[in-house]
């Protein structure tokens, strides 16, 4: 078999083989495959799809392509989420807590930051000493232990989706629905939950940009998932302007602990309940996701899911004390408001341009090894619907270059458009498909 050819037959429009597709991802791992003929697979890949056999092969050969973690040391159904990605999406750091305070056992395998978008280990880093490179047996020990671990993709778990994230990373194939279903469940088959819950966004700041597309990636993964013997939910939840209010990582870190002291923004909370209804249904611990909610509910009430978010944080290196106080998270040394054009109703926020004003202050990576600023970001001030005198701030900016500052802010106003009356309200949750 040569790589040459399978890149032909895919450019042409063909459909790769199971064995063609053990081949390539194998090939690939094992660096015998170079970048640039994987790049230009990606690239074919993204034009001519794949169909839903191919997107099994590809998802198995990658979950299989390193380690397949054994969690039976855990007691208890383990239950993983995962979300595709968005901006403003701190919903791990607030949600893992909350299901942990109503005995769900949450071992998770999260990642940084890909596009415009920010990842959960780069937010959880706002905490100083905070790791989440820690051994199998310590990981499997937090979770009988607390109830939650979270570590990163480890060399040797689902290797080929690691070295083809960072690659399509940087040659603009991210967004193409067989790679992102392979890549997401790749990882969640490898690493050995019992039932995983998909958080698939919609909209400008997702990778999916319509409803539409959403729903077809949510119902590939789901079949994924079934077919490998999980269950295997996905919650379809609006992206078109940032979760919540904060975006940046520290800022998105005290945004969760807010939202966990009970004052979390309405649309955050909506999706921590519904996500977590799920799990906790699928974890074993109510009958409906009615029950489910009420327990969510006490949890935030009685303090127990902060507990645990402390407790979490204490066992990956992390100082407790800061959850308490987020205050002392790191704090950028300048913050700005940034003023609203024009009065009026916000009409429309195009929300990657927002994740891209939080990447221009360096809250993200400018290439594959850069250092990220945690400080950085903006905690907006008006979502859409909200109505804005002139003058009044759509955001205020935290940054550490004037400059830097300058720039994101005339960005982030470009992002924002008005009208003269309220839109019509949407959704938040458009649909679960279980
Ligand atoms: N998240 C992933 O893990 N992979 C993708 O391809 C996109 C989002």
């Amino acid at each position: 078999m040569r790589m040459y050819d399978l890149i032909m037959k895919k450019r042409n429009g063909g459909k790769l083989t199971k064995e063609e597709i053990g081949y390539m991802v194998q090939g690939f791992t094992a660096g015998e495959i170079p970048d640039y003929q994987m790049s230009a697979m990606m690239m074919a890949v993204y034009f001519m799809g794949m169909d839903e056999e191919e997107t099994l092969h590809l998802t198995m050969a990658m979950a299989h392509s390193g380690d397949m973690l054994d969690l039976s040391g855990i007691q208890g159904i383990k239950v993983d989420k995962h979300s595709t990605g968005g901006v403003g999406d701190k919903t791990s750091l607030a949600l893992a807590p909350m299901v942990a305070a109503c005995g769900i056992k949450v071992a998770k395998m999260s990642g940084r930051g890909l596009g415009h978008t920010g990842g959960t280990i780069d937010k959880l880093e706002s905490f100083p000493g905070f790791t989440t490179e820690i051994p199998e047996d310590r990981f499997m020990e937090n979770v009988n232990r607390i109830g939650i671990a979270i570590m990163g993709q480890t060399a040797d778990l689902a290797p080929a989706d690691k070295k083809l994230y960072a690659l399509r990373d940087v040659t603009a194939t991210v967004d193409n629905m067989s790679l992102i279903a392979s890549s997401i469940m790749s990882k969640k088959l490898a690493s050995g939950a019992d039932a995983i819950i998909l958080d698939v966004k919609s909209g400008s700041g997702a990778f999916m940009k319509t409803e539409e597309k959403a729903r077809a990636l949510a119902e590939e993964m789901v079949k994924l998932g079934k077919n490998a013997g999980r269950r295997t939910a996905a919650v379809i939840s609006d992206m078109d302007q940032p979760l919540g209010y904060a975006v940046g990582n520290a800022l998105e870190v005290k945004e969760a602990i807010d939202t966990l002291n009970g004052n979390g923004p309405a649309d955050f909370l909506e999706l921590c309940l519904t996500l977590g209804s799920h799990m906790v249904v699928a974890g074993g611990m109510a009958k409906n996701t009615a029950e489910a909610e009420g327990k969510l509910r006490q949890v935030i009430a009685d303090g127990s899911a902060l507990g645990k978010l402390a407790d979490f944080v204490e066992a990956q290196g992390g100082d407790r004390e800061m959850v308490y106080h987020p205050e002392r998270l790191p704090r950028a040394a300048f913050t700005e408001s940034i003023p609203s054009p024009r009065e009026g109703y916000v009409s429309r926020i195009v929300c990657d341009e927002v994740g891209v004003c939080s990447l221009m202050l360096g809250g993200g990576r400018e290439t594959k090894d850069s250092a990220i600023d945690l400080s950085v970001g903006l905690v907006l001030q008006k979502k859409v619907g909200d109505f804005v005198r002139k003058g009044e701030a759509l955001a205020v900016i935290h940054g550490n270059d004037r400059e830097k500052m300058q720039a994101a802010a005339r960005r982030f106003t470009e992002s924002y458009a008005f009208s003269d009356c309220p839109a019509e309200r949407q959704p938040f949750i458009k649909a679960v498909i279980e």
